[in-house]
């Protein structure tokens, strides 16, 4: 297939990588000019290039910006994948755009991070017809182990953002608990094994508890990205008339760590609070 991909951060530059070896023809666009071979200098071209357009950006206002580009190309032959994490505002927007233009559109935001994409082991969420999912599932199954049909469009969005609220909230209590052991003379080479022991270890606690002993907060995903997931979280909660204290009180932290210089390195850095 040709297929377009919109973003070379951390995850669009290995999934266009894992693509490129899985024997499609690629196109690569980003925003801020990358020395690749398969890279245009325009949005706009990286469409007419392909029909399948993969969206690896970071938040709802790169989506609209890059499809408002890519706008005057899009067809009906196009199909419209958004991998980002972005709000159900922005999702419901893409969808209803790319209807008004005869484009499939598929809501498949994605969990796993640098590592994950870079092995072709993402999972991805889908929202959209079964019927679609189908055509795209050999294209999605380069750069995935799973995909997961979550319902229509906009489920993907809910479900990937609510379990970011959960990520977040748990790398919170995993320095809070690491920095109160410490704190009181249990050293982190005591204090890890035994929260991966405990019913409160999880695949998130041995990627990252080992890491955050360590001062090591190399960017899997960064700090500024889930900066805009936990206020994505909260938005989400009050469009349903719910209050979420915890990922508030999370996001204030969070905030204040970017402010503080720490945006770029891994969420992790939740630890330097301590
Ligand atoms: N990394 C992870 O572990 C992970 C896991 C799950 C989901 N996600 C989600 O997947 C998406 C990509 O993640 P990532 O880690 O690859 O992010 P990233 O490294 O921060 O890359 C973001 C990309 O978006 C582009 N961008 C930012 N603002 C833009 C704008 N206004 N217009 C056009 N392009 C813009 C950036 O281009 P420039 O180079 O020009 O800045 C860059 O290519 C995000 O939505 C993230 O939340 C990431």
């Amino acid at each position: 297939m040709n297929i377009s991909v919109f973003g070379l951060g951390i995850i669009g530059s290995h999934c266009a990588d894992n693509l490129t070896a899985g024997n499609h023809q690629i196109t690569t666009w980003n925003r801020t000019p990358k020395k690749r071979d398969d890279s245009v200098t325009s949005a706009s071209e990286a469409a007419r290039k392909s029909e399948i357009l993969c969206f690896y950006l970071k938040d709802g206002i790169a989506c609209r910006e890059t499809f408002e580009a890519l706008r005057p190309a899009l067809t009906s032959n196009h199909t419209l994948i958004n991998h980002s994490t972005v709000d159900l505002d922005t999702t419901k927007w893409l969808a209803e755009q790319c209807s008004a233009l005869g484009t499939a559109f598929l809501d498949c935001p994605f969990t796993g991070s640098k590592v994950a994409a870079l092995n072709c082991e993402l999972v991805y969420y889908a929202g959209g017809s079964e019927v679609l999912i189908e055509e795209l599932r050999p294209i999605l199954n380069v750069t995935s182990k799973e995909i997961i049909r979550l319902g229509d469009i906009g489920a993907a969005t809910i479900v990937k953002v609510a379990t970011n609220l959960i990520s977040a909230s748990t790398v919170q209590a995993l320095s809070e608990g690491m920095a109160i052991a410490k704190a009181h003379g249990v050293s982190p080479d005591t204090f890890i094994p035994a929260v991966l022991s405990n019913a409160c270890g999880s695949r998130l606690a041995s990627m990252k508890l080992p890491a955050m002993a360590n001062g090591d907060f190399d960017t899997h995903f960064s700090l500024d990205n889930m900066r805009k997931d936990s206020a994505l979280a909260i938005k989400l909660a009050e469009q349903a008339g719910l209050s979420t204290p915890g990922i508030e009180a999370t996001s204030t932290t969070i905030t204040s760590l970017c402010e503080s210089g720490y945006a770029a390195l891994d969420y992790s850095v939740l630890y330097k609070q301590f």
